[in-house]
């Protein structure tokens, strides 16, 4: 066998008469005695292929292994399909049924499942219609990705997944360390106290992410992102929050805060055209089952400018909005989600980003404004997520970031590389960090960020 073999979407190109053999996972079996259909479908596109059984063609006993969930090869020809909706089918002359699945005890039985039952079952969920579709999009959001970059001159870094330092300063980072051992009684035990004497020789972490390090790449090749994993222990336990999770960050040296917003426009509707484009059926899916505006908001915003606005200015719109708030607006105080949510979706009705935000609540890398209050910050904010992308124009003064990071209490001795890079050769420079999954949400109208990543990982949840 080898993998080269026809899959169901290019079987769905072919010419009537034209032996065929389909291998997938069956979807459903009906019928009569008659002839029976199948619907067969290995991943590789949204539609079932259809398969058509005579009577007599399959022995009998062969035909009762084929039941949802059963792994299957129909041999057969490619004829014109008269049922609607699809174009082709498979005339069967003969089948190898590779793997049985017992209804009895075969999870994935019934239609309808609910998205919190299918998260029970991760390991089988790719095999219905969702998870299909969710992956094909999130495939096909990464291509595009590295398709964008790469044909606009960006380096793609391979950032580090274990850190020494704490790139948000927000102290939500997972340690890494070989201190702890798993006792017989289940229990941890701490080998030593002193993280001298660990793996590292210092205390280590999983990155929350790649910019530091993505930052010396771009003070020396100018432009480069770093796409991977990134780790948050926040035990925040909303629809979207992922403990581990994707993030894209771009990092262009000679570029400001105004540049750094035209890419992270320029780079969400491309990615929005591509996915129109590319996963059409599976974005005709998403519109009629989970969220029926979804691709006239895609198309709308594909050739929309994004607003832009002031944080300064965001809080005033909030304060002058007539909308029982939750969380308290005022000058100072970070936007909730809520706040976020109402500025995109009920007051700008699109895409905006939000700038200038007050220093006392963001990263110390960013760049501060004259004003003293404030600083070169950007997130951008999407209607039914909130915010997608966090970024800023990065503090390229030694002076002004030693201070800063002095003012917050960071250790010093942790980021002397990170200012040797403002001591030789400093330059305007800027990034932003765009949530894949959050991303993904959008381009699909999924409401809970847990059902757009493979196995999500959360608070109390890790497993498969
Ligand atoms: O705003 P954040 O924290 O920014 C940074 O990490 C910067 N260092 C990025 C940079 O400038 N290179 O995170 C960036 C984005 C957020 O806008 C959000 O979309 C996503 O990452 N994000 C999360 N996604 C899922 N689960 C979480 N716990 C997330 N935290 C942040
Ligand atoms: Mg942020």
């Amino acid at each position: 066998m080898d993998w080269r073999r026809t899959r169901i979407k290019d079987l769905f190109g072919m010419e009537p008469g034209t032996k065929a053999s389909a291998y997938g996972w069956v979807k459903t079996k009906r019928g009569s005695k008659a002839v029976s259909f199948v619907q067969l479908n290995d991943g590789s596109c949204f539609p079932d292929l259809q398969i058509v059984v005579d009577e007599g063609v399959i022995d009998d006993e062969v035909m009762k292994k084929i039941t949802t969930g059963s792994s299957v090869r129909f041999d057969g020809e490619i004829v014109d399909s008269p049922g609607k909706g699809q174009s082709v089918e498979l005339h069967a002359s003969g089948c190898e049924v590779y793997g049985e699945a017992d209804p009895e005890k075969y999870p994935l039985q019934k239609k309808g499942a609910t998205l919190e039952f299918l998260r029970e079952i991760a390991h089988l969920r790719t095999r219905g219609n969702t998870f299909g579709a969710v992956n094909r999009v999130r495939c096909r959001a990464s291509y595009a990705t590295h398709q964008f970059f790469a044909d606009r001159g960006f380096g793609w870094i391979h950032t580090p997944i274990i850190t020494a330092s704490d790139c948000e300063g927000a102290g939500q980072m997972f340690a890494v360390s070989t201190q702890l051992e798993h006792q017989e009684n289940g229990k941890f035990n701490l080998k030593d106290n002193d993280p001298a004497n660990d793996f590292f020789g210092k205390p280590a972490y999983l990155t929350v992410s790649g910019q530091l390090n993505v930052e010396t790449h771009a003070l020396g090749l100018t432009n480069c992102y770093t796409f991977g994993p990134t780790f948050r222990a926040e035990d925040s336990h909303t629809s979207r929050h992922l403990a581990e999770f994707w993030m894209l960050e771009p990092e262009m040296a000679f570029c400001d805060i105004e540049g750094n917003m035209n890419l992270a426009e320029e780079f969400t509707q491309y990615i929005i055209k591509d996915i129109i484009e590319n996963c059409e059926d599976d974005i005709a899916f998403f519109n009629k089952r989970i969220e029926p505006t979804l691709l006239k908001t895609l198309n709308h915003v594909a050739e929309t400018k994004f607003e832009r606005i002031t944080y300064t200015e965001a809080v005033d719109m909030l304060q002058k909005a007539n909308f029982n708030f939750e969380f308290p607006v005022e000058w100072g105080a970070d936007l909730q989600s809520e706040h976020e949510r109402w500025l995109t979706e009920k007051r700008i009705r699109k895409p905006v980003i939000v700038t200038d935000y007050p220093r006392d609540i963001k990263a110390f890398y960013m760049y501060q404004n004259d004003d003293g209050k404030t600083v070169r910050a950007m997130d951008v904010l999407v209607p039914g997520i909130g915010e997608m992308i966090g970024g800023s124009q990065r503090e390229d003064r030694l002076d002004k970031l030693e201070s800063r990071i002095e003012e917050m209490g960071l250790p010093k001795e942790a980021y002397w590389w990170y200012m040797d890079l403002r001591k030789f050769g400093s330059a305007p420079h800027a990034g932003f960090g765009l949530g894949f999954e959050r991303m993904i949400m959008y381009l699909t109208g999924m409401k809970n960020i847990r059902d757009v990543i493979p196995f999500h990982r959360a608070a109390g949840q890790a497993e498969f």
